[in-house]
């Protein structure tokens, strides 16, 4: 087949065989580059591996600890926050508290993602529940703060809690001061110069795993309340919902929808599907929606 049959038997005209000609010479132009490229230095490797590998390094949680002895600490050495102090509670914070209260502290850690109440973020002044002095601060690491995800601390050495609280102070510049009256107050209550034995300790991670279950448990508990009820607003609850479990999570996150009907509409037609609610969501009449909220309000407290 010579080139003016192949032209006959594919019917291009000589200006489209041109480009036809001119798209091949292109693609080998194009496949010559590529195949050229330069290879990636293998410094520039390394240095991409070393990033990978530095931000998927877990920090080392806490080990089961049983009966180790908790050392107790100088009264001097703590009036203060100095280099040294503030190294240690960094480091200390970032693997035993950040998981929850966030890296910077503003109680945006994953592990704290689904808590209620909310882990505390160290930026806002009010609606501590023990408060923001040392002694306060010092109280909840000792004793946690009962109903919450807040677990006791009293198994770490005094140093390294003191060490933490003032890296946590240091977030912004607004703590009240801390006075040698109060830290010899902390000594009076919790004997901080003595070394102590110490009971057990868990794993953050396994703490976070018994909260999570708790927290499952919780859903299903509401939602078998839910079913039992008999209640007429069971009917629209059942009606608009895609995941019921999912729904009441939603609900149980923040709390804010249940005394204001435009938040709970919002919070309800806002994500649908991921909220666990339907689109259907957004149909419901003012007089369906005031008795659903009723309803839900006091199911899930
Ligand atoms: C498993 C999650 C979790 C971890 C880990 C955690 N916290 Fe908390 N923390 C909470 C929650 C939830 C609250 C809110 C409690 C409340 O308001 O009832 C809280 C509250 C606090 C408060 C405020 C108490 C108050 O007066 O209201 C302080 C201080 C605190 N945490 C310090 C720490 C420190 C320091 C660490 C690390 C040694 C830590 N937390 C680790 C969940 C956690």
């Amino acid at each position: 087949m010579n080139m003016k049959e192949m032209i006959n038997k594919f019917k291009l005209s000589p200006l489209q065989f041109l480009f036809l000609i001119a798209g091949i010479v292109w693609l080998i132009v194009i496949a010559g580059t590529v195949y050229n490229l330069p290879d990636i230095p293998k410094t520039a490797r390394d240095e991409i591996r070393n990033v990978i590998t530095k931000d998927t390094t877990k920090v080392a949680d806490l080990e089961f600890n049983k009966g180790k002895v908790i050392p107790g600490v100088q009264i001097s050495a703590v009036l203060a926050p100095n280099e040294k102090l503030l190294a240690m509670g960094e480091a200390s914070f970032k693997s035993t508290c950040a998981s929850c209260h966030g890296e910077k502290g503003f109680g945006d850690g994953a592990g704290g993602a689904m808590l209620n109440p909310k882990p505390r973020n160290f930026h806002e002044k009010t609606g501590w529940k023990n408060g923001r002095e040392m002694f306060s601060m010092f109280k909840t690491l000792q004793e946690g703060i009962a109903g919450s995800g807040m677990n006791a601390f009293e198994f770490l050495p005094v140093e390294e809690l003191f060490a933490i609280i003032y890296y946590i102070r240091s977030f912004t510049n607004d703590f009240p001061p801390v006075t040698e009256e109060e830290v010899k107050k902390i000594d009076d209550t919790y004997d901080i110069t003595r070394d102590k034995k110490g009971g057990a300790s868990i794993p953050v991670a396994v703490a976070e795993n018994k909260i999570i279950k708790e927290h499952n448990k919780n859903i299903d508990d509401v939602l078998s309340k839910i079913e039992k009820s008999g209640n007429a607003a069971l009917t629209i609850f059942e009606k608009i919902t895609s995941d019921k479990r999912k729904a009441i999570q939603t609900l149980s996150v923040n709390k804010e929808w249940q005394n204001n009907l435009q938040n709970f509409s919002k919070i309800i037609t806002s994500n649908v599907n991921i909220n666990g609610f339907k689109a259907s969501a957004s149909r419901l009449t003012s007089g369906q929606l005031s008795e659903l909220q009723s309803f839900l309000k006091n199911m899930i407290i």
